[in-house]
C-alpha cells in the first residue's frame, strides 16, 4: 500500500496547505498565503490551475503540488506545457514515496489537460529537489540565472 493518497484540494483543506506553502515559501507572508489561497478555491486566481494534496493513512496532509500550464518551458517543443509551479513532502513524510505518487497524479492531471509534456525547476542549488526530480522521471535542460531592474 502506498504511503499517500492523493486527491484535489478542497475548502477544508486550506489550514494545512497554507502550512505546507508556508514552509515552502517563506518569503512570502501569511496574509499573502492566505490570500492566493482563498482566490483559488473561489475561482478568482489565473493561477495555479490545480492543486494535489497528499493524505496519509490517518487523514493528515503530508504534501501538495500546484500545477499550471505555461506556454513556454525551457527545453520544451510544445506551447502547452504542464507545470510543477510547487511541490512539497512535510519534513517526517519525505522518503517514503509521497513525492513520487504527487508527480504520478499530476501527470495523470496534465494527460487529461491535453499537455504531452511536463516541466518544472529547482533552485539551482537545491539538490534534494533534483534528485527527487530526476527520480521522478524529469531530465536536466538547464541551468537558468535570472536578472531584474526597475522600470
Ligand atoms: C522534493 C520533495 C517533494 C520529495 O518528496 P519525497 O516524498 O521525499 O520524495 P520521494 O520519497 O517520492 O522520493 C523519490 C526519490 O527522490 C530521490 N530523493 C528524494 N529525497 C532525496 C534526498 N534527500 N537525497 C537524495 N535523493 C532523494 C530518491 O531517489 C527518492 O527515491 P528513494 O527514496 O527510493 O531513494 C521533498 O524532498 C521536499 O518537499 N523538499 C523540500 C521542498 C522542495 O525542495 N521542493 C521542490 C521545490 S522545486
Amino acid at each position: 500500500m502506498s504511503a499517500a493518497s492523493v486527491r484535489v484540494v478542497t475548502p477544508a483543506d486550506s489550514g494545512a496547505w497554507l502550512r505546507m506553502r508556508l514552509a515552502l515559501w517563506p518569503s512570502g507572508s501569511e496574509a499573502e498565503h492566505r490570500e492566493d489561497i482563498e482566490r483559488f478555491l473561489t475561482g478568482d486566481a489565473p493561477e495555479p490551475l490545480a492543486v494535489l494534496v497528499a493524505e496519509d493513512r490517518q487523514g493528515r496532509l503530508v504534501g501538495f503540488a500546484e500545477l499550471s500550464i505555461r506556454g513556454y518551458a525551457e527545453g520544451c517543443r510544445s506551447t502547452r506545457v504542464a507545470y510543477l509551479e510547487g511541490w512539497f513532502v512535510e519534513p517526517e513524510a519525505r522518503r517514503r514515496g509521497v513525492g513520487r505518487a504527487l508527480i504520478a497524479a499530476a501527470e495523470e492531471w496534465g494527460r487529461a489537460q491535453g499537455c504531452d509534456e511536463f516541466a518544472s525547476d529547482a533552485d539551482w542549488d537545491n539538490e534534494v529537489s533534483a534528485a527527487a526530480h530526476r527520480a521522478a522521471g524529469f531530465t536536466d535542460v538547464g541551468l537558468v540565472r535570472c536578472f531584474r531592474k526597475d522600470l
